[in-house]
């Protein structure tokens, strides 16, 4: 649908608070040039100006803002569901790095991202921020087939000029000059749903000298990054001697102004084993923190302290961590998220609450699309993406379901079935 102005009826659910779900059976959700003009409960309701707009009519369906998934290893997808029975840098070595090595074959990572970019679509995710691997061409791939795809995604060429293969490593002086060449094509490209993202695989792949050049980057053209922090024990402890002046593994990032800050945005997936000074810097410096339990869980690095970073007014959002994580579904990952918070709370620190559904479906809408600025939301003035859920597959005798209760049940239960319908900033894409 090329007009990006009309009305989708439907049974309309999104977040109110991050406490708090808004439903409203029948509603209408207004779509202006692609941003929201609020949801009403009846056509009396609707100003004057949008009563002419289309009326695409889901009545009985489930419609709700698209997720977001904010760290996804998309050449990792080809190999989800396996390999799981190693702690993070052994994965890595034995797994993750000799897959990776194989998109300097253009022709393989056509074939492995046409099946990802294929089957992400179908999803409830409706933006990400993924990496690639080193290579140029290979992220070129890939960044052009999403933008085709009408996804909206943050995609980065991967740094890595230490403690890999040969196979896998750039030289410092390659690894800069590589990413300034791939910025530069990509800005001529004149993409309008995809954005480079600097991506430094984690401290151990980056050379100081690396990072510096990197963080120069940063300041020269204000560009997002993401990379890993504090995800798993061993990881941490050889930051630690890789960097011995810096105090924890953020500040690590921090001192290359790599780490967020003054209109800096930057996203560090996992934090798992954060400290509290390092919860501070996030927190100080707007870091955002992409929450992965699926991964977290498959690769026993722990169950990160969701509670924790959410008193601390972090920002937050949900990730798959693809192939750590095994599956593309966030809304898995948010029943994911749900659980682990239980065991924290259980066996860990029993002040620390567990995640409630419309906490966990926050972080999966407002709390990762803020990544992307206003997104997530059917709240006036946000940018309309919205998935319609149906529930055809899901047979049963109950009849009295409130709305919240049909969405929590979708989301437990729904795996990795494809939504019905998906609109991204108001462009339909089925
Ligand atoms: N840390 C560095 N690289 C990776 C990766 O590919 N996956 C995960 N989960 N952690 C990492
Ligand atoms: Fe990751």
């Amino acid at each position: 649908m090329k007009n990006k102005s009309f009305i989708i009826k439907g049974d309309i659910i999104y977040s109110d608070t991050p406490e708090k779900l808004l439903a409203v059976k029948d509603g209408y959700l207004i779509c202006k040039d692609g941003i929201s003009g609020g949801v009403y409960e009846s056509l009396e309701e609707i100003p004057e100006i949008y009563r002419d707009c289309d009326l695409i009519d889901y009545s009985g369906k489930l419609v709700i803002p698209g997720l977001t998934d904010l760290h996804i290893h998309a050449p990792q997808y080809a190999y989800r569901g396996i390999w799981t029975d190693m702690e993070l840098i052994d994965w890595l070595n034995f797994h993750t790095f000799p897959e990776e090595s194989r998109y300097k074959d253009s022709d393989y990572a056509k074939r492995a991202y046409e099946i990802f970019v294929n089957d992400i679509k179908k999803t409830s995710t409706t933006r990400f921020c993924a990496f690639s691997t080193i290579h140029v061409e290979a992220t070129e791939i890939l960044m052009d087939m999403v933008e085709e795809s009408g996804l909206k995604a943050y995609i980065g060429k991967v740094n890595m000029d230490r403690n890999s293969p040969d196979t896998l490593r750039e030289s410092t002086g390659e690894s800069y000059r590589n990413t300034l060449s791939w910025l530069e094509d990509t800005g001529k490209k004149g993409y309008k749903n995809v954005l480079p993202i600097l991506t430094p695989r984690f401290i151990p792949s980056c050379t100081d000298e690396l990072m510096t050049r990197l963080g120069e980057i940063i300041k020269d053209t204000g560009i997002a990054l993401q990379s890993h922090l504090s995800e798993n024990k061993g990881e941490i402890e050889w930051v630690g001697e890789l960097c011995p002046d810096a105090r924890f593994y953020g500040d690590a990032y921090d001192r290359f102004n790599c780490f967020g800050g003054e209109g800096n945005k930057t996203v560090m997936a996992h934090c798992v084993w954060s400290s509290d000074e390092e919860i501070g810097l996030m927190k100080k410096n707007g870091v955002f923190v992409a929450h992965s339990p699926s991964s977290n869980s498959n690769i026993a690095s722990g169950i990160a302290p969701v509670r924790k970073f959410m008193e601390a007014g972090l920002n937050l959002g949900l990730a798959t961590d693809v192939a750590g994580g095994t599956t593309l579904s966030v809304m898995r990952i948010m029943t994911d998220a749900i659980q682990v918070s239980k065991l924290y709370w259980r066996l860990v620190d029993d002040t620390k609450k567990p995640l409630t559904f419309p906490e966990a479906f926050y972080l999966a809408t407002e709390g990762g699309g803020a990544f992307f600025g206003k997104a997530g939301s059917f709240r006036e003035g946000f940018e309309l993406d919205a998935v319609v859920l149906s529930e055809d597959n899901i047979p049963t005798v109950l009849s009295d379901l409130s709305l919240c209760e049909r969405l929590e049940r979708y989301v437990y239960i729904s795996g990795e079935m494809p939504v019905e319908h998906k609109f991204v900033a108001g462009e339909m894409l089925f």
